[in-house]
């Protein structure tokens, strides 16, 4: 059997990390096919000749039509702005909990195999202890953290009930773009660090904000753990193979292990892209807690996976080339 004839569903895959994922699966020679509403996807994210269907997990009838022959689903489509999910919950609870089971459904009607998830650090809430690994109490800070558990908890259950193994990748600071320079669609109103540097250096905005200089870190600023968008592409693969070879389920950090504080990214932004911008240091904000961090070791001895592109360098020098080029187009 020719297993990468067998399509694989790309749902959100028009996104900011789903397009690389889609450019992965391509560049493995697999399968892709795009299902996305386009809410915040882009159409430059949209691969020549990689299959698109414009669908929308709120429609069930949509999802049953994009089943077929579908072997595997990688699903990341979900509203992700943690601020605005505790102002609309039920925009999130309808989009990222109901659109899912409406997936789940759908799939296990299909008799799709093999399930990967857009999970993410945000299911653990304030650490209890660092580096957080997989055993850490699940406690979300927000809305958005609670509907990514929500999902988790489902797909526990449809994998004990239907036949369908699943891969919950809780993926910590997504970050950089393509590192061959293929995918620049940038994200539109994006509320990450790299992305606001980037706006500030190019002058969509004024400046950037420093929230919180008194934390007990080596600066003072907050600590993240950031993982090149490349990496984590590259993570759903090994994710896939893991749950066709062990038909186990499977739930992995994936980051570096290693953070970079608020600090130390501005500094290395000035060394990277050359130039000085202006940013101002301020209080600290509601329910940021002073470092988040991965423990990521269970990924690579399950995975063998390898964050490669996920030093600061090559995070700001793939985010500035998206940037230059979105400036220059
Ligand atoms: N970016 C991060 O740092 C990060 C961290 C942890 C987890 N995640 C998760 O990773 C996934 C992808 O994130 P991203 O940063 O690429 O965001 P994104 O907004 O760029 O991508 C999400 C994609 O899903 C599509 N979509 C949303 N709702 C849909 C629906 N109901 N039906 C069909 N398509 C829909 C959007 O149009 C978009 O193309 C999300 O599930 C997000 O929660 C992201």
């Amino acid at each position: 059997m020719n297993t990468d004839a067998q399509k694989i569903l790309v749902v959100g895959g028009a996104g900011y990390i789903g397009s690389h994922v889609v450019k992965a699966l391509r560049d493995a020679g697999k399968s892709p096919v795009v299902f996305d509403n386009m809410s915040s996807g882009l159409q430059e994210n949209l691969l020549a000749g990689i299959p698109f269907i414009k669908g929308d997990t709120q429609f069930p009838e949509q999802l049953a039509t994009a089943m077929e022959g579908v072997d595997s689903i990688i699903h990341l489509a979900a509203l992700k702005a943690a601020g605005e999910s505790m102002t609309a919950p039920e925009k999130y609870a309808e989009n990222n909990i109901s659109g899912t089971i409406n997936l789940l459904n759908a799939a296990a009607a299909a008799n799709v195999k093999y399930f990967v998830f857009s999970s993410s650090a945000a299911v653990y809430g304030e650490p209890q202890y660092l580096p957080l690994d997989e055993a850490h109490p699940t406690k979300p800070l927000n809305f958005y953290g609670y509907t990514k558990l929500a999902v988790e908890n489902l797909l526990y259950w449809y994998s004990q009930l239907k036949d369908l193994r699943f891969s919950s990748l809780r993926y910590f600071n997504a970050a950089g773009y393509d590192v061959e320079g293929e995918l620049n669609g940038l994200e539109q109103e994006p509320n990450n660090l790299l992305p606001i540097v980037m706006e500030t250096i190019v002058g969509r905005r004024k400046k950037v904000e420093v929230f919180g200089t008194d934390y007990e870190t080596r600066d003072g600023s907050c600590i993240r753990d950031y993982i090149h968008v490349s990496d984590l592409a590259e993570a759903h693969l090994r994710a896939l193979d893991y749950l066709q070879r062990e038909n186990q389920d499977l739930v992995v950090n994936l980051g570096t292990s290693k953070g970079l504080s608020v600090l130390e990214i501005l500094q290395i932004a000035r060394e990277v892209c050359g130039v000085d911008f202006d940013y101002t240091l301020g209080p600290r904000r509601v329910g940021d807690p002073a470092v988040v961090l991965a423990k990521a070791g269970l990924a690579t001895e399950l995975l063998g996976w390898k964050p490669k592109h996920s030093d600061a360098k090559t995070l700001l020098e793939t985010t500035l080339r998206a940037y230059q080029k979105s400036k220059d187009s």
